[in-house]
């Protein structure tokens, strides 16, 4: 299925998009969905040569597109990037936040200084771009879609600061929603299933044996696509939409369901 044969292509036609994290994975799948749908698109990540490579991919489907490094957790350096995106393409329509990092740490092993940087860059780094996106979302009545995860309301072995940071994100997400709802501003968050080629994935499942085990645990028998996410997101952010703000819409095959038990078991080592 293309997104074409489902939306119009030009949903996004002359509307701007920002995704921060866009430089690869699971945002630049988003973008390039919005992309294919006509939007401007705006990204920003810490390597010049990451944005540059997702930036021509961009540009090859059709999109004017704006690149600039800024780290999340550097406010000043995010504004500066989302001032400068508004000069290039005008004021922005849809913020996709979804900068984040992860690795797995055993909770006893993990030092002070890690679980701050998932936290400074997942939670600090949401809000960062939401309050930096306001003056422009105000403007145009634009959408907000946070990337949450699982671990937002499932506890995982080895992942204790991505649970506390995405959960923050998820009300972050509902006070935000309630806050600039007034303001004609939706903000809701997206949770990803395990999304095949991904570094998130290529962090947390440890070999071909371990992943076949995970597929079966999803009720869909399979890894989520990149194309998955872009699918849910331009939902979010289209007309069909409307009406929805506050909400986390769960892109995951089904995964939540049975828990988390076979992946704390598969990443505790057990069969
Ligand atoms: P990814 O490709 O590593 O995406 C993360 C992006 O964020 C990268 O482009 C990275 O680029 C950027 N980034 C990291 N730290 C940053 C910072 N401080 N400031 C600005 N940009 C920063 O990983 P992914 O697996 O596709 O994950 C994308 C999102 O989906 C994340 O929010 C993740 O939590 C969520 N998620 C993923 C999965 C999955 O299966 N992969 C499942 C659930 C949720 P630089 O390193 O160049 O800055
Ligand atoms: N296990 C345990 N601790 C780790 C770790 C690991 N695998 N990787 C980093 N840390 C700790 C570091 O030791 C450091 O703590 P310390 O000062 O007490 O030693 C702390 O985390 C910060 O590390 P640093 O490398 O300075 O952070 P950074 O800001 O450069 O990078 C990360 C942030 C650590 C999240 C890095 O993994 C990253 O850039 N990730 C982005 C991509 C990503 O994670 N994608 C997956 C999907 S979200």
């Amino acid at each position: 299925m293309n997104i074409t044969d489902v939306f119009p292509r030009d949903l996004f036609r002359g509307k701007a998009l920002f995704v921060t994290g866009g430089g690869s994975g699971i945002n630049l799948g988003i973008a390039k969905t919005f992309a294919a749908l006509g939007a401007k698109v705006a990204i920003c990540g810490r390597t010049q040569e990451r944005l540059d490579g997702a930036a021509a991919e961009l540009r090859a489907l059709g999109a004017e597109v704006f690149a600039q490094v800024a780290d999340v957790r550097d406010y000043a350096a995010l504004e500066s990037a989302m001032l400068a995106a508004k000069e290039a393409l005008g004021p922005m329509h849809v913020l996709v936040a979804g900068a984040a990092g992860n690795f797995p740490a055993a909770a006893e092993a993990l030092s002070a200084n890690g679980f701050k940087a998932v936290v400074d860059i997942d939670l600090l780094g949401s809000f960062n771009a939401a309050r930096a996106a306001f003056a422009q979302l105000k403007e145009t009545r634009g959408s907000i879609t946070f990337i949450s995860a699982g671990m937002a309301y499932m506890p995982y072995a080895f992942q204790a600061h991505v649970g506390a940071a995405k959960a923050g994100v998820d009300m972050l997400m509902k006070d935000l929603a309630l806050e600039w709802g007034r303001h004609g501003i939706r903000v809701n968050s997206i949770v990803p299933g395990p999304i095949e080629g991904t570094e998130g994935v290529r962090r947390l499942v440890s070999s071909d044996a371990v992943k076949e085990k995970l597929t079966k645990a999803i009720p869909l028998r399979r890894f989520g696509t990149p194309d998955d996410i872009g699918q849910v997101a331009v939902f979010l952010a289209s007309p069909l939409a409307s009406y929805v703000t506050g909400t986390v819409l769960v892109a995951d095959g089904g995964q939540n369901l049975p828990g988390s038990g076979v992946w704390a078991t598969l990443a505790l080592g057990g069969e």
